[in-house]
């Protein structure tokens, strides 16, 4: 039989050990200098015998694949059997390592749910750290900072889209009793994604413009909507056609909830929808083979995410963004296999409750 090293690696060192984590697995354990020098030997296939020449018979050939099956366990060395997942990072991922440990590594992030142990803990840990050693403050200055400052007055936002940005809260009160009609789900979706007109640039031929800036023009978002409320839309997950404007049903499944993918946070659930923000990483990485194309992406989310809450606003009712998604789960979901897409960001929308705390 004959292996190799994984490409979804990094090695860091930690308490004098040398730490390898493959992040398409999460997976990570400690080596020894030995297995180290064991894991070097592994770029290409080779058997057991070919290490054991590498090592100069230091270690007994029998060693070897004991360190190897431990190896294999955790993701750090491959068989063919076992070696898919990489395959398709190596050819499909253009970005490196150092996005992609990013990215895949917090893919299956598992956030302190609210009432844990664990959150209680944060808690305490935030309570004592503003005792010890203080927040910096949330703000800064001009004054005393710059020779010229020039003041101005704060400008009345009480017309047109000034009075809808000024509206913009994040509510965690939804009204379970009110649902939100189809056209204004679409009208949010269209405020965030919809597509105004095609043009065409060369050499690349004719390119969607939507409301939001898009890095390079790209439009590397779709949307997944799981409708829990809308009136005549029967529940379920759909997708988004910006093109279109229209809604395709996924899947009618009413689970998982939002909260199972949204780190258990209930509230979510009394939302009259959840949009995901679902980021195809081929459509940026086609034109822009640097990992600072990622970050372009996560800050399309936000332009994206903020058009859809504030079209809600505008049409009486509230989006709330929340970045604690557990992308693995969302993609199951989504019952779509695909490495290079993946959910980012996601808005609850929906009334909120008359006396939502955060709205006094
Ligand atoms: C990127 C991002 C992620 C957020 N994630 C969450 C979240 O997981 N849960 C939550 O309750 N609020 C979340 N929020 C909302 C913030 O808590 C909220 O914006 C902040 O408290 C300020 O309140 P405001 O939006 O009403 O101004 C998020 C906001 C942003 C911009």
């Amino acid at each position: 039989m004959k292996f190799r090293r994984a490409q979804s690696i990094y090695i860091t060192i930690q308490n004098e050990e040398i730490c390898i984590q493959n992040f398409l697995k999460n997976k990570i354990i400690s080596v020894t200098l030995q297995e180290f020098s064991l894991i070097l030997a592994m770029e290409h296939w080779v058997d057991v015998e070919h290490l054991a020449k590498v090592l100069n018979g230091k270690i007994t050939e029998e060693d070897i694949i004991n360190i190897i099956y431990k190896l294999i366990v955790c993701g750090v060395i491959l068989t063919e059997e076992t070696q898919e997942e990489d395959v398709h990072y190596q050819e499909n991922w253009d970005w490196g390592l150092k996005a992609g440990a990013y990215h895949f590594a917090l893919k299956n992030t598992q956030f302190l749910t609210p009432n844990s142990e664990g959150m209680r803990e944060f808690a305490d840990q935030i309570a004592q750290k503003t005792v010890e050693d203080p927040s910096p403050v949330l703000f800064s200055l001009n004054k005393n900072k710059y020779d010229k400052v020039y003041a101005y007055t704060v400008p009345d936002f009480d017309k047109g889209i000034f009075k809808t940005i000024k509206r913009r809260r994040t509510i965690r009160h939804f009204d379970v009793e009110r649902p939100v009609s189809q056209v204004d789900l679409t009208t949010c979706l269209y405020a965030g994604l919809g597509i105004l007109k095609f043009k065409s640039i060369r050499p690349m031929g004719e390119m969607p413009f939507k409301m939001t800036p898009s890095g390079g023009g790209r439009n590397p978002f779709d949307a997944y909507v799981q409708c829990r409320n809308i009136s005549g839309l029967p529940n379920g997950l759909y997708h988004y056609s910006a093109v279109e404007h229209s809604l395709g049903l996924v899947n009618d499944q009413n689970s998982p909830t939002p909260a199972a993918i949204l780190a258990e946070q209930l509230w979510i659930d009394e939302a009259a929808l959840v949009v995901f923000l679902v980021a195809n990483f081929d459509r940026t990485m086609w034109k822009y083979a640097h990992p600072v194309g990622y970050k372009a992406i996560m800050i399309e989310a936000g332009h994206i995410a903020q058009n859809i809450i504030l079209a809600a606003n505008e049409l009486g009712f509230y989006g709330s963004p929340t970045a604690a998604v557990t992308s693995s789960r969302f993609e199951e979901m989504m019952q779509e296999k695909n490495m290079n897409k993946s959910c980012v960001y996601a808005i609850a929308l929906g009334y909120a409750l008359e006396n939502a705390e955060e709205l006094v």
